[in-house]
C-alpha cells in the first residue's frame, strides 16, 4: 500500500498532487480549437439534438451534487438554458416530472451510487434522457445511461474525493461550451473558456506549491469545534463542497452559507470561537463579499479570506489565501483546490484516519 501511496503519506495527499498532470489528460483531444468548442462524442447526441434541450438537471450525492450545482451554473452562464443541481438521493421520492426536452446528467465518481443509479432508472422509466459524468469505466451508472463523459481522473482510493470532484468540474465545463457553442455563445466566447480550460492544469500546480502556507492556517483553525463557509453565486457551491470536505475527515462541524444569508439570522452565531472561511473572487460581487466579511470582523470572528491575487482586503485582519485567476466561469474549479489542502491539514493536525474516516465509505451502494 505504501508503495500505492507513491511516497505520499495519504492517497489523499497523492489524488491532490495528481491533477495537474490527470486533467492536462482529461482535457486532451476533447479541446477543439478550430470551432472553439468541446469534442465530447461520448454524449452520443448530434449537434441537433443538443441544441433542442430546453433546460438541464444535475443529479448526484455528497460533493458530487455540489460539483453538480458549479455545472449547473456554469451551463447557464454560457448556454444561458436554465440548469440545476439536485441530490439524486431525494430525486425519485418527490415524483419529479420528467420532460422529454431536459438534459439530465447524472455525475459520479464511482459510478456505483445507489441513490443516482435509481435516479437514472426513474428518469429512463419515464422516457427522459440522461447522460453520465463518471470516473470508473464500465460501472453501473456509465453503463446505464444514454451516454456520457468519461473523467479520466484514474483510481481515487481516498474517502474524501478530490481530483475526481476536479475532473468532474472540467466535466460540466466542458459540456456548458458544447451547449453554448451549438447555441448563442460566440466564437470568441467558446476561445475565451477553451483558452482558460488550458490553463487550469498548471494553476491547480500553483495553488499547490502553496501547501505550506495553507497547513499554517489549517492548523490554526483545526481547534475550532464549528466554522463556516461562506460564498455567493459562484462561490456558493465552492463554500458546500469546503464545508463537506472538512467535515468529512476531521470531524469538525462546519456549515455552509450563502454570504447574503448571514444577516438574515447565522450572523448570531459569529463569534472569536466560530472561524468563517469566505469565498471572495475578484468578480462583480466583490464589494458586496468584502462588506460581509467586515461584518464577520467586526464581531471578532476569525477570517480565512480564499481570493484572487491583487485583491484589496484593506484593513480586514485575518488569513488569506491566493488563487489564480481564470475566466469568471471557471474560477470555482480553482477557489475549491485550497480546501481540499486545508480540510487535509485540519484532520492531519488532529491525528485523524485522513483516508478511511470514520462511518463512511469510499461509495454507498446501498439506499
Ligand atoms: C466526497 O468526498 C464524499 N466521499 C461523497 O460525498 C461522495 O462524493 C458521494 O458519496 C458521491 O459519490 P460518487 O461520486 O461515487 O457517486
Amino acid at each position: 500500500e505504501q508503495w500505492e501511496r507513491g511516497g505520499h503519506e495519504h492517497f489523499m495527499h497523492k489524488e491532490m498532487h495528481e491533477q495537474p498532470e490527470t486533467l492536462q489528460r482529461m482535457l486532451s483531444g476533447r479541446l477543439d480549437d478550430r470551432f472553439a468548442t468541446a469534442r465530447l462524442d461520448g454524449l452520443q447526441l448530434e449537434p441537433r439534438e443538443l441544441r433542442a434541450f430546453r433546460r438541464v438537471k444535475v443529479l448526484g450525492c455528497g460533493s458530487a451534487y455540489y460539483v453538480g450545482q458549479m455545472g449547473a451554473s456554469m451551463i447557464e452562464d454560457l448556454a444561458r438554458i436554465p440548469a440545476d443541481a439536485e441530490a439524486a438521493s431525494e430525486f425519485r421520492y418527490r415524483n419529479p416530472i420528467i420532460e422529454p426536452d431536459t438534459l439530465y446528467v447524472a455525475v459520479s465518481q464511482s459510478g456505483e451510487t445507489a441513490d443516482t443509479l435509481f435516479a437514472v432508472r426513474e428518469i429512463q422509466r419515464k422516457g427522459g434522457r440522461v447522460v453520465g459524468l463518471v470516473n470508473v469505466v464500465g460501472s453501473s451508472i456509465a453503463r446505464e445511461c444514454d451516454g456520457g463523459v468519461y473523467l479520466h481522473a484514474g483510481p481515487e482510493v481516498a474517502v474524501a474525493s478530490t481530483k475526481a470532484l476536479t475532473h468532474m468540474g472540467i466535466g460540466f465545463a466542458l459540456l456548458a461550451v458544447a451547449l453554448g457553442r451549438v447555441r448563442d455563445l460566440s466564437f470568441a466566447d467558446g476561445q475565451r473558456i477553451i483558452n482558460g480550460l488550458k490553463q487550469i492544469p498548471d494553476q491547480v500546480g500553483e495553488i499547490l506549491e502553496q501547501e505550506d502556507a495553507i497547513a499554517t492556517v489549517a492548523k490554526r483553525i483545526a481547534d475550532a469545534q464549528s466554522m463556516f463557509f461562506v460564498g455567493r453565486v459562484r462561490g456558493y457551491p465552492v463554500a458546500r463542497e469546503g464545508a463537506q470536505k472538512l467535515k468529512e475527515i476531521s470531524y469538525r462541524h462546519a456549515e455552509a452559507y450563502q454570504t447574503s444569508e448571514l444577516k438574515h439570522g447565522p450572523l448570531a452565531l459569529i463569534s472569536p470561537e466560530l472561524p468563517t472561511v469566505a469565498i471572495v473572487p475578484d468578480d462583480e460581487l466583490l464589494d458586496r463579499n468584502l462588506g460581509a466579511c467586515h461584518e464577520i470582523a467586526a464581531r471578532r470572528g476569525p477570517l480565512v479570506v480564499v481570493t484572487h491575487e491583487g485583491v484589496e482586503l484593506g484593513d480586514l485582519r485575518g488569513d488569506r489565501i491566493d488563487v489564480p485567476r481564470n475566466e469568471p466561469e471557471l474560477d470555482p474549479l480553482l477557489l475549491t483546490i485550497p480546501l481540499q489542502l486545508l480540510a487535509y491539514h485540519a484532520a492531519l493536525a488532529l491525528g485523524h484516519d485522513i483516508d478511511k474516516p470514520r462511518n463512511l465509505a469510499k461509495s454507498v451502494t446501498v439506499e
